[in-house]
């Protein structure tokens, strides 16, 4: 599969194969800010500016779609032009949920795109390795490709605040975005409902998806906490 083993943007004849759609919609609640998070500040520039601008620097991505909460469309096109981010091709509204804003994202995405990466504009942190590493699996046959990071805490299931179970932690990862999928099964997916990530669509879908190396830098943001440290990254 050609697209996997190339670092190039565009092969000639080829047509834009590797998309990014990025999933900024949210209000952002916990982070309780003016702003949706999207937009709140993380140093000089607006949260969404970092993932943004590491995609259109990726070797691995040829065009990016936008999900932007409402109101917020044009500014976030504003910014992906004051970036001289040619990659950004479009900027949606996105919906109620990530998976909703997801689908409404993809509905730009051309036909004959070959691969979709969908990154939570809350990791704004994104190493090109990572991308990497899932864009490579997909290229070694999986449906779609996912970061995980091993968990160092002891986990247990719960009702209510009752421990119902001690889970074999070694059995479970904590994943991240990017993710990386074939179009057309991210397509199919999206359309059974809703997940907390786009994985968990493609596994209900009968997908086959694989896990990758995450990073620990691809801390989402939720709270000031991990704003603050984030930001002391940069
Ligand atoms: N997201 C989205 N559309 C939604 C909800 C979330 O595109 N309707 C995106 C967010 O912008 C974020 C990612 O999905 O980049 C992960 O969501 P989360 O961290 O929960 O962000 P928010 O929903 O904005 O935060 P909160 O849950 O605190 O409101
Ligand atoms: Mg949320």
């Amino acid at each position: 599969m050609l697209f996997a083993h190339r670092k190039s943007g565009h092969i000639t004849g080829q047509g834009t194969s590797t998309w990014a759609v990025v999933a900024a919609a949210g209000s952002g609640e916990r982070l309780g800010a003016e702003q949706p998070k999207a937009f709140v500040r993380l140093g000089e520039l607006p949260l969404l500016a970092e993932s943004v601008r590491r995609l259109e620097e990726s070797a691995w991505v040829d065009a990016i779609v936008i999900a932007a909460p409402p109101g917020w469309e044009e500014p976030a096109i504003l910014l992906a032009e004051e970036l001289g981010c040619g990659k950004v091709s479009a900027c949606v509204t996105g919906g109620a949920t990530r998976a909703e804003s997801v689908r409404l994202a993809l509905a730009e995405v051309p036909e004959d795109a070959v691969v979709v990466v969908v990154h939570d504009a809350a990791r704004p942190f994104l190493p090109e390795e990572v991308l990497e590493r899932v864009l490579t699996a997909l290229g070694e046959g999986w449906d779609g490709a996912v970061p995980g990071l091993p968990i160092a805490d002891t986990v247990k299931r719960v009702e209510g605040d009752r421990v119902v179970e001690t889970l074999d932690r070694s059995a479970l990862v904590i994943v991240q975005t990017p993710q990386a999928f074939l179009a057309p099964v991210l397509r199919r997916a999206v359309e059974l409902g809703e997940g907390t990530d786009c994985s968990s669509l493609v596994e209900r879908a009968g997908g086959r998806v694989t896990v990758v190396p995450g990073d620990p830098r691809l801390v989402k943001v939720t709270t000031k906490a991990e704003l603050e440290l984030v930001e002391s990254w940069l």
